[in-house]
């Protein structure tokens, strides 16, 4: 392992890197050693194109770019000299001859590479006297990405992202010199499943999504950490969130799950916490047949007392539960030991199996099916079949994922059920079925932990808060659990402290 030398600080790095990866390795860049860059991304193939990292290195004449520099055992680099800041300086001046400046309706002012450096290394005043170029201000560049040709800098990560990543290279540089621009090869657009992530990676406002484009200016988010639910994936985000509102996901890097990207789907998954169509209060069917707005304890209360009769009655071996792979792990160790306190044996997990690909995107639909599964809540198949064959008289339903074409494929089945109680964050045809609906909190509502494909689990936390009635569903079955008299309910549900079951 060669040791170097960076401002004066000793560091063993891994044969073979550069210095930019050497300070990224050691979670030193611009957090303790500032060396700007624009072209160099941590996950993509370097190109050398900006000069902005240039950094001294003792023994060689010229300074180096740090990004394309392979670091050699006793290398002695400095990155704050005077020759380092006038090379900075004079790069900044560059890029900013033509940059338009339209920062007050630019998406990426407050989170823009150019405004960031040309604050700490641009000089205050243009020596140029000549027009800036004139380029086009909004090109379409396909589904979900607007591209501004002026405030282009020309860094190609876009282009090496498109190339790299999904493999689609859409994109190229076109023209020479000062006439050079982005765009998509002839008869193509930019459109493949992970399309949104040039937006995150572009340093400046040139690629900006339309989804978010002109929504909030970005100073007035916080960034909650949290977790994709879109697919077993289990990406990392950060949600924007303000006014108790989420705005985004965009990346939030972790190496081990998603390096720095997110699929456009998951992506826009964000939107379903807000929706229009969340369940915002407990619903009770009334004597006339239809779902009326009740209490959280009147809606417990007579889900209890239809499952409690028909126990009484019959047993347990007439009650079928559906786990839900969106709930947390906490949650489901809830549902497990309600099942187990009543003595239930027809359960499963409702999972929507779609289409994966060998970069992020899991076929499991869903955060948490591996939780599910690590308690207990297996193939849906023996419920299914029992729901559609008879023997089964009441249902516990959490989601509404077995709705899905893939499964019992619509409320159809349950009609001639006794009692059907569900426990869902959304609207659905369950609603025609259901004789109690209790709201669950979205996974960006609650704390608890989501395991991922690989066994990972990984902490979400409340980024905002329901502004209507909804409620965990660990906290609404440990209601049922006590209402039903169980062994060992209290009614309480502490999703800190629940942990595994
Ligand atoms: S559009 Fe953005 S990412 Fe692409 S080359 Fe220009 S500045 Fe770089
Ligand atoms: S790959 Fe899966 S977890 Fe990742 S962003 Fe897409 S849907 Fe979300
Ligand atoms: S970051 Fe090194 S040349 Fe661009």
């Amino acid at each position: 392992m060669p040791n170097i030398t960076v401002d004066g600080q000793e560091l063993e790095v891994e044969k073979g890197r550069t210095i930019l990866q050497a300070l990224d390795d050691a979670g030193l860049l611009m957090n303790g050693v500032d060396v700007p860059h624009y072209c160099w991304h941590p996950k993509l193939p370097i190109d050398g194109s900006c000069r902005l990292c240039q950094v001294e290195v003792e023994g060689i004449p010229k300074l180096q770019i740090a990004c394309n520099t392979p670091v050699q055992d006793g290398m002695v680099v400095h990155t704050t000299t005077d020759r380092v800041r006038a090379a900075r300086e004079g790069v900044m001046e560059l890029l900013l001859v033509n940059h338009p400046l339209d920062c007050p309706i630019c998406d990426q002012a407050g989170e823009c590479k150019l405004q960031d450096y040309a604050f700490e290394y641009g000089i205050s005043a243009s020596r140029t006297r000549e027009p800036r170029r004139a380029l086009k201000k909004s090109v379409d560049l396909g589904p979900t990405i607007l591209f501004d040709q002026e405030r282009c800098i020309l860094c190609r990560r876009c282009v090496r992202f498109c190339r790299e990543i999904p493999g689609t290279g859409e994109l190229g540089v076109f023209n020479r010199g000062d006439h050079s621009v982005i765009e998509t090869f002839p008869g193509t657009e930019l459109d493949n499943p992970y399309s949104m992530n040039v937006a995150d990676i572009c340093p400046v406002g040139a690629l900006t999504t339309k989804d978010f484009r002109f929504k909030i200016r970005v100073w007035f988010l916080e960034d909650v950490p949290g977790v994709c639910t879109g697919c077993s994936n289990g990406c990392n985000v950060y949600l924007g969130v303000a006014n108790n509102k989420v705005y985004r996901y965009v990346p939030r890097r972790n190496d081990q799950v998603n390096d720095t990207w997110l699929c456009d789907a998951g992506r826009m998954s964000y939107k379903k916490i807000g929706a229009e169509d969340r369940l915002r209060g407990p619903l009770v069917r009334d004597d006339d047949g239809v779902l009326r707005d009740a209490t959280l304890e009147s809606a417990v209360a007579v889900a209890a007392e239809r499952l409690r009769r028909l126990v009484d009655a019959k047993g347990a071996g007439v009650v079928a539960v559906v786990a839900s792979a969106h709930a947390t792990d906490q949650d489901l160790a809830m549902l497990r030991r309600l099942v187990d306190a009543v003595g239930i044996d027809t359960v499963g997990v409702a999972l929507i199996v779609g289409e994966g690909d060998a970069l992020l995107i899991k076929p499991e639909k869903a955060a948490n099916a591996a939780g599910a599964r690590a308690r207990g809540f297996g193939d849906l198949g023996p419920v299914l079949e029992r729901l559609r064959g008879g023997g089964v008289e009441a249902l516990l339903c959490l989601g509404h994922d077995l709705l899905h074409e893939s499964l019992l494929g619509g409320a159809g089945p349950l009609e001639g059920l006794d009692s059907v109680v569900v426990l869902d964050t959304h609207r659905s045809e369950l609603e025609r079925v259901a004789d109690v609906v209790l709201p669950a909190r979205h996974a960006a509502e609650k704390h608890g932990t989501l395991t991922n494909h690989a066994g990972l689990a990984q902490h979400v936390q409340p980024a905002v808060e329901p502004a209507f009635q909804a409620w965990s569903e660990g906290e609404l079955l440990a209601r049922l659990g006590a209402a039903l008299e169980l062994d060992g309910f209290d009614g309480s549900f502490d999703p800190l402290a629940e942990g595994d079951a």
